[in-house]
């Protein structure tokens, strides 16, 4: 298995935020997601200045694009984005067409989807999968557990690379140690950490002591 990355979802509701966020975490994580909340309230401006200041690191715009697939990836591309996400409930036409533009597109898991969707993505050439505990899903009392471990590794055996995000604390990494996970997606979990950058490199010397 290889050791998973490790991804900081800036789901700040402005960049000043985020920015201040990425001083002090940025060294410790492979991949930088401009959180859905921040493309929201700051358009891809936000994705522009990160990516200006970090341009060595992978870059995320978390859009969970669910129409225009086209125009929304080649906006992302154009502000510097290396990767986006799009919602599993849109249509093959509209993963395509994003598809065609931002090669390492990732399909955002929620609410209902079926192994049979995953093929027809999987088939139209996507490898990325996120699979995702809505903070809702969790704030009403939802939690990580077996069945959504089985269908991480059923996602991981169809040939996805698949990231798995929502509520994640330093706590929870070990549930998925038996897992060749491609990425731990992490926002609160760090962003509100004591102090964020121990809480990262925590997390990153964890991973290399699993999967390494
Ligand atoms: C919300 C997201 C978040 O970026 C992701 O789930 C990480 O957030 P947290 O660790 O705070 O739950 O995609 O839609």
């Amino acid at each position: 298995m290889n050791i998973p990355n490790l991804q900081i979802a800036l789901d700040n509701n402005n960049l000043e935020d985020a920015l201040l966020c990425l001083q002090e975490i940025a060294e410790y994580v492979d991949i930088i997601e401009a959180g859905t909340i921040l493309c929201l309230n700051e358009g891809m401006k936000a994705v522009k200045y990160i990516k200006t200041l970090y341009p060595d690191k992978i870059l995320l715009a978390d859009t969970k694009c669910a129409d225009a697939g086209k125009t929304v990836a080649n906006n992302c591309k154009l502000a510097g984005a290396d990767w986006m996400t799009v919602i599993c409930s849109a249509t093959l036409p509209t993963m395509k067409a994003a598809f065609d533009i931002m090669s390492d597109l990732q399909v955002e898991l929620y609410g209902d989807w079926t192994f049979e969707h995953a093929k027809s993505w999987y088939d139209l050439g996507i490898r990325q999968v996120v699979y995702h505990q809505s903070r809702d899903s969790l704030l009403s009392g939802g939690s990580w557990g077996e069945k959504d471990l089985n269908k991480i590794e059923k996602l991981i055996d169809m040939g996805f690379k698949v990231s798995v995000t929502g509520g994640l604390d330093y706590d929870k990494i070990d549930l998925f140690r038996n897992l060749d996970v491609y990425t731990f997606i992490v926002g609160r979990g760090l962003r509100e950490a004591d102090n964020p950058a121990e809480e990262a490199a925590k997390w990153k010397k964890r991973l290399e002591e699993i999967w390494g």
